[in-house]
C-alpha cells in the first residue's frame, strides 16, 4: 500500500514540522470549545505529527488510518509513555467503529479526499452527537504562482492525459461542505493556523515524485510512472528556465470547519 511504503520517510518528505503541528493543535483547541460533549475522531491520522499534540485536548481521542506503517510511526511517539492514543488501523471507507451519536469533533488533515464522500456523509450523520458536532478539515494552501503549485498542476494535467484521475483535497472539501450546507450545516470562517516560507525548485517536485511509490496519491505501474515523469520534465523545461532554480514562497495551513446539521 502506498502510505505503508512511504511511512518511514513521510514526515521528512511531506511533514509539517513540530512547530506547525503544535500551532494546528492549539487552533483546533480553540475551535472545539463548544463541542466537548463527545469524542474526537481523527480520520487519516497518519504518523501522528499533529495527533501527538491533539492528545492534550480536553476530549477523548481516537485516530483511524488505513496504513499500519503510518500508525506504527504514530505509536512510536508514545513508546515511552503510559497513556497511549487509541489508534485503529482500518479503511475509512468501511464503517467507522464508534457508537452512534458519540462523536462531537471529526477532524481530518490532508486525508479526507481519499475517502468516498457519500460514505463520509453517512458516517458523520450516524456518529455525530446530534445536538452539537463539528467537522474540521485541515490542508496546506500554496500560492497559485508557487513552483510547487505549477508542478502539481502540470502533473494533474498529465495524469488526466494518461487516463488517471488525481484526487483533489479542495474539490473534495467543497463537495462535502456543499452537501452538509444543503442539509443545514453552517460553515465557519476559515482559519490560518500557521504560515511559513518554503524554497522549492522544479527539480525538487520531480525528485520527490521519483522517490515514492506511485504518483500524486496513486499506485501506478513503474513503466507508466517513468513515462509520466519524462513528460513532466519536458513540460517543466518549457515553463522554467532552470529546473534547479529555487523560488521562495509562503505556504499556510488552513482549517475549514462546518457545524454539522443534525440537531
Ligand atoms: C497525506 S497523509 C496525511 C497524514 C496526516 N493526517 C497529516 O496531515 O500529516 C494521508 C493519510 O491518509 C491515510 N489514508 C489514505 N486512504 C485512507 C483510507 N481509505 N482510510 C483511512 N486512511 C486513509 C493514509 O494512510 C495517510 O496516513
Amino acid at each position: 500500500m502506498q502510505f505503508d511504503d512511504q511511512a518511514d520517510i513521510y514526515d521528512k518528505r511531506t511533514g509539517l514540522g513540530e512547530k506547525t503541528a503544535q500551532k494546528i493543535a492549539a487552533t483546533v483547541n480553540q475551535m472545539i470549545k463548544p463541542y466537548l460533549k463527545g469524542q474526537f475522531l481523527e480520520i487519516g491520522a497518519g504518523t501522528g505529527e499533529i495527533g501527538y499534540f491533539l492528545q492534550d485536548l480536553p476530549i477523548p481521542y481516537i485516530g483511524i488510518d488505513l496504513s499500519n506503517g503510518m500508525l506504527e510511526i504514530y505509536r512510536q511517539r508514545f513508546k515511552e509513555q503510559k497513556n497511549r492514543p487509541r489508534l485503529i488501523q482500518m479503511d475509512g471507507n468501511a464503517i467507522w467503529p464508534l457508537q452512534n451519536g458519540s462523536v462531537s469533533v471529526f477532524f481530518s488533515s490532508r486525508a479526507m479526499h481519499q475517502l468516498d464522500h457519500e460514505h463520509v456523509l453517512n458516517q458523520l450523520k450516524k456518529l455525530a452527537v446530534p445536538t452539537s458536532s463539528l467537522l474540521i478539515l485541515g490542508n496546506v494552501k500554496r500560492s497559485k504562482i508557487s513552483t510547487k503549485t505549477i508542478m502539481r498542476k502540470e502533473m494533474h494535467s498529465l495524469l488526466n492525459n494518461f487516463g488517471l484521475k488525481e484526487k483533489s483535497g479542495q474539490s473534495n472539501r467543497n463537495l462535502l461542505f456543499d452537501a452538509l450546507e444543503k442539509q443545514g450545516g453552517e460553515r465557519l470562517p476559515s482559519i490560518t493556523a500557521s504560515r511559513w516560507l518554503v524554497s522549492h525548485a522544479p527539480i525538487d517536485s520531480i525528485e520527490s515524485w521519483k522517490n515514492v511509490d506511485g504518483i500524486a496519491g496513486q499506485a501506478i505501474d513503474q513503466k507508466l510512472k517513468t513515462k509520466i515523469l519524462d513528460s513532466l520534465i519536458l513540460r517543466a523545461k518549457e515553463k522554467f528556465t532552470d529546473l534547479h532554480l529555487a523560488m521562495e514562497t509562503e505556504e499556510t495551513y488552513e482549517l475549514n470547519a462546518i457545524k454539522l446539521p443534525y440537531n
